[in-house]
Formats: C-alpha cells, structure tokens, sequence
C-alpha cells in the first residue's frame, strides 16, 4: 500500500498493523520521522519516502494494490498530475482511496469563522492560493511560514481522478472537523476509485 502524501505516524502505522506492506510518502522529513517512530514503538515495518506527490517516480509502474491518499491535496496548486501518477503506480484492479476538502468550505472569510463561528463569503472560488489575503492577516492568522492551500473544484477533483482512467466505485462526505462550516455543509469528501484491469 501506498500511503500518499499522508506522514505523520497515523495513516501509515495503522495499515501496516494490519499486515499490509506499507510505503510512506510524503514531502516533510518531520512527518516521515513520526511514521519511523510509531512504527519503532510498536514492532511495526514500514517503508519511509521523501518528495512530492506530483512525482511517484520513486515507484515503477503497477506497484501497488491500494494509494491512501489522505486529506493533503489543498496543498498542490494541480491535481492532474497526482491522479496521473496514482494511476500509473497502481497495479491493474487496484484501488485509489482519497479524501479532500469541500472546496465550498474556502468561501468564508478566515477570522470571522475561526474567531466568531460566523460564515462570511469573502472568496471568489476556486481560489489559486492565499496569496490574495494580505500577508499582514496571513502571518496574523496562520504565522509568517505556513502553506499556502489551493482550494480545486470538484472537476479537478471528481473529473480529474475520471481523466486519469479511474473508475469512482464510491463516495462518502462528513462534516468539518473543527470549524463552523460543520453545522452547515459537508468539509471533507472521500472516494473510493478502482483502475479497471
Ligand atoms: C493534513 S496532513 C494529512 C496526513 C496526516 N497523516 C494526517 O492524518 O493529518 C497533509 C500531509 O501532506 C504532506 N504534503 C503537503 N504537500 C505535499 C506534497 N507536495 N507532496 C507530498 N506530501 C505533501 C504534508 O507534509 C502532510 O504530512
């Protein structure tokens, strides 16, 4: 199993317990240490992968059963290359599984929903990044070093995984798990893809 995009010693250790080979991937070295760390601690192996998931091409082709990529896309500017990849790694009748955020969730002004639970529409969508937010209120908000998100649209999301040659086989959304939105509209959406033999 590739989990993707997904360090941080929770995602990976769990699936590794279940007796699953398991690969680790991700772009931050701190992240990956919590997966080597869990797994120390708990007699678990697990394989640990530096770089970015727009570029698998650390993996041959047809090399995995199953990609778990958790909620991490927002972090990417294009999604067509990370449906491409998963695609290309994953063996014929493997499965993508992959959450993302409602992109409708990046409407609202930041500080009114965090500070006040208030839903103020503020951003035009999709967004490309923050980079429209004052960096004043940014460092303000998040501090002076934090990611920039890109928020996507469900065709980036839904038709991109179809573009790529998956098949969605299913689908599944919950509530945000910490802001405001929660009570109003669905945060995160999960799909389940198979790449046909
Ligand atoms: C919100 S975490 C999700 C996984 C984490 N295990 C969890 O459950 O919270 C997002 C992960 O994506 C990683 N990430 C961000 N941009 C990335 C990129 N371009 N390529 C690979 N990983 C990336 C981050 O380092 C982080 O570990």
């Amino acid at each position: 199993m590739l989990c993707l995009a997904s360090g941080g010693g929770q995602q990976g250790p769990t699936l590794a317990a279940t007796g699953a080979r398991v690969t680790v991937f991700d772009n931050s070295p701190r992240q990956l240490e919590q997966d080597e760390l869990v797994a120390r601690r708990n007699g678990l192996e697990l394989r640990t992968v530096l770089g970015d998931m727009r570029d698998l091409s650390a993996f041959a082709d047809a090399s995995f059963d199953l990609v778990f990529n958790p909620v991490s896309n927002l972090f990417v500017p294009e999604l067509a290359p990370v449906w491409r990849e998963c695609h290309r790694v994953l063996r014929p009748g493997g499965t993508l599984l992959c959450g993302f955020l409602n992109p409708d969730v990046y409407l609202f002004d930041h500080e009114a929903l965090d500070k006040r639970g208030e839903l103020v529409v503020r951003h035009r969508l999709p967004y490309s990044d923050l980079t429209h937010v004052p960096a004043e209120e940014r460092a303000r908000l998040w501090g002076t070093n934090a990611p920039l998100e890109y928020s996507h649209t469900l065709a980036e999301q839904i038709g991109g995984q179809l573009a790529a040659g998956v098949v969605i086989t299913g689908f599944e959304e919950v509530p945000h798990h910490a802001d405001a939105t929660a009570g109003w509209l669905p945060g995160y959406f999960a799909t389940r893809a198979i790449k046909p033999r």
